[in-house]
């Protein structure tokens, strides 16, 4: 965080360091806990952001609102955001559905790029959420985008996103469509590993050991 953001968001930080912290620990209880069920991690590392105050402001105004941090609340869901990198895509799964099961957190919406994936080829599971979070003695709940995908998954998508943002890349269809090509091969290669995975599987009566040494 810089100091940019900082000004622009203001006490309001909190809210969203807190919802990310409160995320970060359920994640790794319900790692412990499959570890502990599987003998297998099945998160690979956690990334969470908040949102720099510069695309804050680019993404309000997109959407016709003052470039205010008062427009947040109700408009903008990904203001916290974290992303989850798991080893399988049954993982990926497991994980959602462990982060539904709990009460006090609100579902406010899903989407499964997985099983749908985007024109672009881009595939991931997100979920908006509300997170119960107390500030002192007071309750909030914060909305908080999850982003919950494969190692390969991420692979793609992380140098989707830079290739994609260099603006001025002549033929941008064919590269479009290199890059969905990409995304069609990797997607494919996943697909093998978790056949192998199963076939050692069926052999040895094990899941793979994953634990750190
Ligand atoms: P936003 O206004 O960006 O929040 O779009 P949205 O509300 O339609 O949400 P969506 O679920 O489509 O995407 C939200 C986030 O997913 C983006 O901010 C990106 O981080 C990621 N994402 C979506 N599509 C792509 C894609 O084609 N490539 C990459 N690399 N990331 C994507
Ligand atoms: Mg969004």
């Amino acid at each position: 965080m810089n100091k940019n953001d900082l000004e622009f968001y203001g006490s309001n930080m909190l809210y969203y360091e807190s919802a990310l912290i409160e995320l970060v620990s359920r994640l790794d209880i319900i790692r412990k806990y499959l570890l502990n069920k599987k003998g297998r991690d099945p998160i690979e590392n956690i990334k969470t952001r908040i949102k720099s105050a510069d695309s804050m402001i680019a993404k309000l105004t997109l959407h016709g609102l003052e470039p205010v941090v008062e427009s947040i609340n109700g408009n903008i869901y990904d203001t916290a955001g974290a992303r989850v990198i798991c080893t399988y895509v049954d993982d990926v799964y497991e994980v959602a559905r462990i982060l539904r099961s709990h009460d006090d957190i609100e579902v406010i919406e899903e989407k499964d790029y997985i099983k749908h994936p985007k024109p672009s080829g881009y595939r991931s599971y997100h979920m908006i959420v509300k997170l119960p979070i107390y500030i002192g003695d007071e309750y909030k709940q914060v909305f908080t985008e999850i982003q919950i995908r494969t190692l390969s998954m991420d692979f793609w998508a992380s140098l989707e996103h830079k290739i994609r943002y260099k603006h001025d890349v002549p033929n941008q269809a064919i590269v479009a469509s290199e890059l969905k090509r990409c995304a069609d091969e990797v997607a494919s290669i996943e697909m093998n590993f978790i056949t192998i995975r199963d076939m050692i599987k069926a052999i040895t009566g094990e899941d793979h050991e994953t634990k750190n040494t």
